[in-house]
């Protein structure tokens, strides 16, 4: 639970789109605040900052187990991707990723191949959001493909993707692998000794860092061009070039250390009061519907469509929970979710649908408070939308 300015208590369940800070990540980042110095110079309060930029890189190198060598700096998963897709690309070759991907590499990679569309290849999911095996293997099979972006979570569903099988058959048919893993770092375990990927892009809002720094995890021995998007001092080995955020590094670090070591017990408990509010959900609000329940799931994330009930109007009715409509990094383009449309459902099932996702300080006092307004609100748009005019 949140207190809000205003006298409601405010049920907070969209981690998805940010998580509140960590009370360790405060701490690093006012820590970090609190001495001038930049991590490059070569004085005391430069080695001082750079001290700190030291241990978060192991820190979050701790939480993947890689390398902290293997880890870049940036300002967040929109750059990660961005860096990932255009270092590849550049290589020559093209793009295989899925049709239900975060803007930050659809996007990226729509802008890419603009002059040879043919270089761009969507892969399908099914009614659940799981990848088209199938349709995947036929994209490889093509031939000349050059990177495999695939997301390990997605943002609105919370469908995971099993990569595994995925790494194997690309690096079998000779293409980079990346993967846009912000929503499960932190949340699920992700080994990097096992998990094959080149490739790997993290954000640190979504495990309780600060918003605004993020990392490229890059396999040593993969062979890429640079391609930075910013140009100058050459920091982060040329991969990303202007003064380290010393602060929001150091507070990310202190996140993912946090994340690491409550990971089993907190997914756990995620997992349960996910599945409490969908069955109060489910058993007391008619035509509702769960999207991508049968599938592998983050613990936290439930995305459920209200037949009839558009998501602005229920979100708008009640004001005392915090959640989204469809995914709050997108909500800025106008449309129905691109996640949903992809899954099979109607552009006004899409519109219906409302995102809760938790994490931990999520309680179960919020999900009674969520259940509570939810049913009230669903209750009185319909009611509103049924009403003779
Ligand atoms: C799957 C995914 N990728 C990328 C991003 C963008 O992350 P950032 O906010 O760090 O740019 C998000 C944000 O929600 C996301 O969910």
């Amino acid at each position: 639970m949140v207190e809000p300015a205003g006298d409601s208590v405010l049920a907070y369940l969209d981690y998805n789109a940010t998580a509140p800070v960590r009370p360790q990540a405060m701490e690093a980042v006012l820590a970090a605040m609190r001495e001038a110095g930049n991590a490059s110079s070569t004085h005391r309060s430069g080695h001082e900052a750079a001290a700190r930029v030291t241990v978060a890189r192991r820190q979050l190198a701790e939480l993947l187990s890689c390398s902290p060598g293997e880890l870049i700096f940036t300002s967040g998963a929109t750059e990660a991707n961005n860096l990932a897709l255009r270092a590849a690309f550049s290589a020559g070759g093209a793009i295989v990723t899925s049709m239900v991907e975060h803007p930050a590499v659809l996007e990226t990679a729509k802008h890419l191949t603009r002059q040879q569309s043919d270089l761009l290849r969507l892969v399908p999911v099914d009614g659940e959001g799981v990848l088209d095996r199938d349709a995947f293997h036929c994209a490889l099979a093509e031939g000349g493909a050059a990177l495999v972006s695939l997301m390990a979570a997605n943002n609105e569903t919370g469908v995971l993707t099993d990569l595994g099988p995925i790494v194997e058959a690309a690096h079998a048919a000779g293409a980079l692998v990346h993967t846009d893993a912000t929503q499960m770092v932190g949340r699920l375990p992700i080994d990097l000794a096992v998990l094959d990927v080149d490739l790997l892009s993290l954000s640190a809002h979504k495990f309780g860092g600060p918003q605004g720094v993020g990392a490229l995890f890059v396999r040593r021995g993969v062979q890429l061009p640079h391609h930075p998007l910013i140009y100058g001092g050459g920091q982060e080995r040329g991969w990303r070039a202007g003064t380290l955020n010393v602060p929001g590094i150091a507070g990310a670090g202190a996140a993912a250390e946090a994340a690491h070591y409550g990971m089993a017990d907190e997914s756990t408990r995620v997992a349960q009061l996910r599945d409490a509010l969908e069955t109060a959900l489910v058993e007391q609000i008619d035509d509702c519907r769960i999207n991508g329940t049968a599938a592998r799931r983050l613990p936290g994330v439930t995305s459920i469509t209200f037949t009839g009930a558009p998501a602005d109007a229920v979100l708008a009715a009640m004001p005392d929970v915090a959640a989204s409509e469809g995914s709050a990094c997108s909500s800025g383009a106008p449309g129905p979710s691109h996640v949903l449309l992809a899954m099979g459902r109607s552009r006004e099932e899409a519109e219906a649908t409302v995102r809760f996702s938790m994490g931990p300080g999520s309680t179960g006092p919020d999900v009674t408070q969520a259940v509570t307004s939810a049913i009230r609100a669903v209750r009185k748009v319909r009611a509103a939308l049924s009403a003779p005019v």
